[in-house]
This record gives structure tokens, C-alpha cells and sequence, in this order.
């Protein structure tokens, strides 16, 4: 039997010098990656990416400094993937908020380095009784990563049953930045959103956006392309995507930071979440046999 502690996956998977597995608490392991494009950690559970640094950059991604690493905890920051739901779900209460995909384990099903010395991690989400109880649903769930000069993610959904269903999810990533105060995004002009601040409303993107408040807003239609311009850290993020036509832009601010716990004191000021999703009247509706792939990859331009 195969499982997830960092010897059995060093055992099978580690790629001297550029992979290897760590236990990083009880029951939580982490795959270390090093190649000359760029560092990164992943975790097993979730097949959560929680750091990526390319070569001669800042960190691309932010991983809060409390972030807490459990068994079943969400982890604040990095790449969480919420699936099969985006937000709470639609009729159970009591069902987790983004789904349960961030919070079980995933099978790393193959690891190996490509000719040109980027890394592609292969995750497939290990079904259990616990989550044929929240997603009755034949489904197959996989995630390549692959770690380069860019971050480059694939989530692809298949319906392995009989009936179709309908697939809510995003990327839900977590971009370091010098100041959220100074930092805008541009790709989303003119794109209708639900800005959920203060109960929903629709509204329309005008110019950029910036940050001057509480953000937490799902944008439609979007074209799969925008940049995170940080004249702080003197860098942008180019985002681009392929399946998703919605992008979530979140910042909690000071109040909800605070009351989250696991932000720190100011820890909202170096983070910003563009996500790259099917939200809202973007959710997907999958037929018995198909699939749905969405991707994202992201890469650190110095300006
Ligand atoms: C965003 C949502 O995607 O995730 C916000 O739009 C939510 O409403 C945020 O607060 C964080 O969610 P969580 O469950 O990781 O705390």
C-alpha cells in the first residue's frame, strides 16, 4: 500500500537534487522542488502549492507567516484549490466553504523532471466515504503542476457516472505583493462583477482595479489575461487562463484579517487573491463522460 509519508514518497518519487518529501507536522508532508528555473512546496494534502519562488524574483506566491499546517486545516496562502464548490455550498450549511478538495489528501500519481529542467508533479484527489458524503457524484479529479520560470497549474474535472452535474472551483491564489495600498490589476476593465462587500450587487469594472477597502468580488466574463502591477516590489504578475471565465479578486482588509487569525498583524497589506475560477453563472455543467480542464500559469515580469 502506498501512502503519504515523506519516506514512502521518497522512496518511490524523489528526483535527486531537484525533489524530495518532508513531514512537516504529524500526518502532513510537503514536496521540496529545486531546479535552476525556481523553488517551490507543496503539499500533499490539498496538492496545495504553498511556496514558489522564481529564480532571481520575490516569492510569486504568499504564504501567511501563521499559516497553520494540519491534518483537515485549510492552509492561508499559496494555491488552495476549492472544488467541487465555489463559497458556501448551495443547499448544505454545514458543508465546508470551497469545497473539501483543499482539506483531504491527494495521491501524487507521477513525478519527473522534463527535458528542460521544469518539474511536473501529477496529483489525482483521493475519494473517501467522508467525501462521497458531500459529492455523491462518479467523478475524477486531477492537478499537474508544473514548477518553471512560470507556475503553471491544470485542474481537469471528469464525470465518470451516469448523470450530469454541475462543477463550481478555482485556483485560489494567493499573489505576494509590496503593498496592497499600491498595487492594481488591469485585464478586468469593462467586465460585469457581484461585488460581495455589504451584501451582493452587480457592478462594472471602470479602469483598473485598485485597493482601498475590503475587496471580495467575482468578475464575469473575463478573457483570461491580467496583471497584478506592483511598483513596490517593482514587478508584475501575468496571469493568463484557459477554461474559466470568472476571476475572483479578494483582499479581506484590516477587520476581517484580524478576525481571521491567521494573517498577523498587517499581514493583508502583502497579499492579493486573483482567482481563476467557474463561479457564479460561470459554474460548469459536466455530461456523463466528459471532461473540463481549466489552467492557470503565472509568471513575474521586473518592471
Ligand atoms: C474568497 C471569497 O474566494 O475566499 C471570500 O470570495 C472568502 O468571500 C475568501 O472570504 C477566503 O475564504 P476562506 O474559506 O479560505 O477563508
Amino acid at each position: 500500500m502506498t501512502t503519504n509519508t515523506a519516506a514512502d514518497l521518497n522512496r518511490r518519487l524523489a528526483i535527486a537534487e531537484f525533489l524530495n518529501f518532508e513531514d512537516v507536522a504529524e500526518g502532513f508532508t510537503v514536496a521540496n522542488v529545486t531546479t535552476r528555473h525556481a523553488t517551490a512546496r507543496i503539499a500533499l494534502q490539498g496538492a496545495h502549492v504553498m511556496t514558489y519562488q522564481p529564480a532571481g524574483h520575490p516569492p510569486l506566491i504568499w504564504l501567511s507567516k501563521f499559516a497553520k499546517f494540519a491534518p483537515g486545516k485549510s492552509i492561508r496562502g499559496g494555491v488552495p484549490v476549492c472544488w467541487p464548490w465555489f463559497g458556501p455550498h448551495a443547499s448544505e450549511a454545514g458543508f465546508p466553504g470551497h469545497g473539501f478538495a483543499r482539506t483531504v489528501p491527494w495521491a501524487l500519481t507521477d513525478a519527473r523532471l522534463l527535458p528542460d529542467e521544469r518539474l511536473r508533479l501529477k496529483f489525482e484527489l483521493i475519494h473517501s466515504d467522508a467525501t462521497r458524503a458531500q459529492w455523491p457524484h462518479a467523478s475524477n479529479v486531477k492537478l499537474i503542476i508544473t514548477v518553471g520560470p512560470e507556475l503553471e497549474v491544470a485542474l481537469a474535472t471528469t464525470n465518470t457516472g451516469s448523470t450530469p452535474f454541475e462543477l463550481g472551483q478555482a485556483l485560489h491564489t494567493y499573489f505576494e505583493i509590496g503593498d496592497i495600498r499600491k498595487t492594481t490589476i488591469t485585464g478586468l476593465e469593462n467586465c460585469d462583477y457581484l461585488d460581495k462587500v455589504g451584501g451582493t450587487t452587480r457592478k462594472t469594472q471602470q479602469g483598473a482595479v485598485s485597493f482601498t477597502q475590503e475587496t471580495d468580488r467575482i468578475y464575469l466574463g473575463t478573457r483570461g489575461h491580467c496583471e497584478i502591477h506592483d511598483p513596490v516590489l517593482g514587478r508584475r504578475i501575468v496571469i493568463t487562463s484557459t477554461g474559466s471565465h470568472s476571476t475572483i479578486v479578494w483582499n479581506p482588509w484590516t477587520e476581517k484579517a484580524d478576525k481571521m487569525g491567521d494573517f498577523g498583524t498587517d499581514g493583508h497589506l502583502g497579499m492579493v487573491c486573483v482567482e481563476t475560477a467557474n463561479a457564479a453563472e460561470d459554474v460548469i455543467q459536466l455530461a456523463p463522460g466528459a471532461t473540463h480542464r481549466m489552467t492557470a500559469q503565472y509568471r513575474s515580469i521586473k518592471d
